[in-house]
């Protein structure tokens, strides 16, 4: 939530900064500003809206002048998304700005000392205040680091920020803790940011900063401090990934390329994981003997992160006979969860930055779990707090609604699976190699379903002028239809909910009426004749059904249904890597339709680093 930028160095700053915010606007895009700081003074420019709107009121940036500023993009928490609310706040002497990225969970209670003071408050922001207690501090004691460890010592929260002073015109302060943050080295200058895309254009030689730490960044460098305020040290990463792979690159939008791009990203995922037709994964430091000894697994994501661990609760039992528990982080962390030393938590994120994810992370690690994370983002909050990793390699995804981030959580998931089921002995020979040949066919099935969009994009019509769709499924089908009921709602505004089609005639099925859209999901085949018997039941009612089936079913399932879409056959736990791809396109045809802004849907972020 929210993007934070800011660049210090020989260029003109504001350029700069709208550019970052650009490659940062799917963090949050109800409003954006900019505060530069040139001779001896701060200007800001904000406003309500996407950030066109702020390249046009500053001119490309042009109107601000000076080297050094921060910028944000804001999703809005605490007030209102309008101009005044929009971020850089101001101290209320002008002289001091900040961004920010979280929420200061103890505003309320700061504001009215403030007030107390004789300060005033133009905006509805939590973080209006942290610029006033910055000048409140800075006032009594002159130096602005004191005023700034004042201040982080005495607000709660999450918070990235972002500060500059008028007393300091060559220097920008940053500091985190519970929301990312990190440092761009350059040849002519230095930047802060919330994500690696906003820099890859300008820097591949990234510090990521962690909680509690401060750092100063000027032109000649970047000074990092220690929870205790020492000068420290920090590794260097390098990003390599390419700068056309966070542009549209002839796409009409950054979710139809990212869908596209699925095959390659799955190839990359699995591929280099699986040698002479066993699954390999270098990355993972367990041993056969903590494999072995795992006493419960636990799946916590949120989102379509939380829906790879529905899809992945079946496989998992299926291959280590285990029980396997599948929580939302926001749950999960406030449940008092019985989870301790011998049980494996595996978190799913592909931003991991997650908040609630990051907290779930935390208290299943201080109860004794291990931690094993599949994340896409390297260097990420989550990544770098697990005991394990496996990158998901998907590259940026910039689309808020996610799509080969799915897919690849999902690959990664399954090569798990099957690593764990060999080392624990519970997976047969056969399933395990008919799994891995599976798992190498996948790019080329999911051609040949991409390839087929014109077909989909014409079903699409069946639910565009619909205000309720609904999804049905059972068993892998049923966890499947979870994500296709996702990614319709959240880009096309149509209500959706999946149901497990068994559990329809308790409730569900009284909102079924003449014409209604069912969405049928039948591609798995120990299920089939009892996906047909609810296909039937939804038809008694006049729902007009749409069914996904393999190439396999798709004659037997034409016979009854208005429509049908079919892909490859393949092992029943591998089903919803390929029927994804075309729920995921009739979202995007019926949110084209409906002239919706697909990579941009009302009220959503893609990186919610908020409760
Ligand atoms: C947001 C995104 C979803 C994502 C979820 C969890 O809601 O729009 O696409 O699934 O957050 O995010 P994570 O980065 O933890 O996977």
């Amino acid at each position: 939530m929210c993007g934070i930028v800011g660049f210090v160095g020989q260029e003109q700053a504001a350029p700069i900064l709208l550019d970052g915010l650009r490659r940062l606007e799917y963090r949050g895009y109800d409003s954006a500003g900019i505060a530069v700081c040139g001779d001896g003074a701060i200007q800001v420019s904000k406003t309500r809206g996407r950030l066109q709107a702020l390249s046009d009121l500053t001119h490309g940036g042009a109107d601000l002048t000076g080297s050094l500023g921060i910028g944000h993009t804001r999703w809005a928490t605490h007030g209102e998304p309008n101009d005044i609310n929009a971020h850089p706040h101001l101290s209320r002497s002008g002289r001091i700005a900040v961004v920010h990225n979280g929420i200061i969970e103890n505003y309320m209670e700061l504001k009215l000392q403030l007030m107390e003071k004789g300060y005033t408050f133009r905006s509805e922001t939590d973080t209006e205040v942290v610029a006033q207690l910055l000048d409140y501090y800075y006032a009594g004691c002159g130096d602005f680091f004191e005023a700034l460890t004042c201040t982080i010592n005495i607000v709660d929260g999450a918070y990235a920020l972002g500060i500059i002073c008028a007393d300091y015109p060559d220097r920008i302060f940053a500091t985190r803790k519970d929301a990312p943050l990190l440092l761009g080295y350059g040849k002519d200058g230095n930047y802060l940011a919330s994500d690696v895309t906003a820099l890859i254009r300008y820097t591949r030689d990234i510090v990521y900063m962690d909680d509690g730490e401060l750092a100063i960044l000027s032109d000649k460098g970047i000074r990092i401090y220690d929870r205790m305020l020492r000068p420290m040290d920090k590794e260097h990463h390098h990003i390599d990934w390419e700068i056309d792979a966070a542009e549209k690159g002839g796409f009409a939008h950054f979710m139809l390329k990212e869908i596209m791009e699925q095959p390659r990203a799955i190839r990359e995922a699995t591929a280099a994981r699986i040698q002479d037709g066993r699954v390999v994964l270098s990355d993972l430091t367990m041993t056969p003997e903590q494999i072995r000894g795992i006493r419960k697994l636990y799946i916590v994501a949120c989102g379509s992160s939380y829906h790879v661990g529905m899809v992945g609760k079946y496989n998992l039992e299926k291959l280590l006979r285990r029980n396997v528990e599948v929580c939302l982080a926001s749950e999960f962390r406030y449940s008092d969860p019985v989870v301790g030393e011998g049980d494996l938590v595996i978190i799913i994120s592909q931003s991991g930055e997650t908040l609630d994810t990051m907290a779930a992370l935390r208290e299943a690690k201080k109860r004794g779990a291990r931690i094993l994370s599949i994340v896409n983002v390297v260097g990420s909050s989550i990544a770098r707090e697990s005991d394990d990793v496996l990158y998901t390699w998907a590259g940026p995804e910039i689309a808020v609604a996610t799509t080969k981030a799915y897919s690849t959580q999902m690959a990664v998931l399954n090569l798990l699976g099957l690593y764990f089921g060999d080392v624990m002995g519970t997976t047969d020979y056969e399933t395990y190699s008919n799994a891995v040949k599976g798992i190498l066919a996948l790019p080329e099935q999911m051609e040949k379903i991409l390839a087929a969009h014109d077909q989909i994009r014409e079903l699409a019509q069946m639910c565009v002028d619909h205000d309720d769709v609904f999804f049905i499924g059972r068993n892998l089908d049923y966890a499947l239809s979870l994500e296709g009921s996702l990614k319709l709602k959240e880009i096309s505004y149509i209500h959706s909910e999946a149901y497990p089609s068994g559990e329809l005639k308790h409730g569900t099925i009284s909102l079924i009426e003449e014409g209604t859209p069912v969405i049928a999901l039948g591609t798995y085949a120990p299920l089939f004749d009892k996906a047909m018997s609810n296909v039937v039941e939804v038809q008694a009612r006049g729902g007009q059904v749409l069914a996904l089936t393999t190439e396999s079913h798709a004659a037997a399932m034409s016979e009854r249904v208005d429509a049908v879409i079919a892909i490859p056959d393949t092992e029943p736990m591998l089903l919803p890597q390929l029927g994804v791809v075309p729920l995921q396109m009739l979202a995007y045809y019926i949110a084209l339709a409906r002239g919706c802004d697909i990579d941009k849907p009302r009220n959503l972020a893609k990186s919610v680093t908020v409760e």
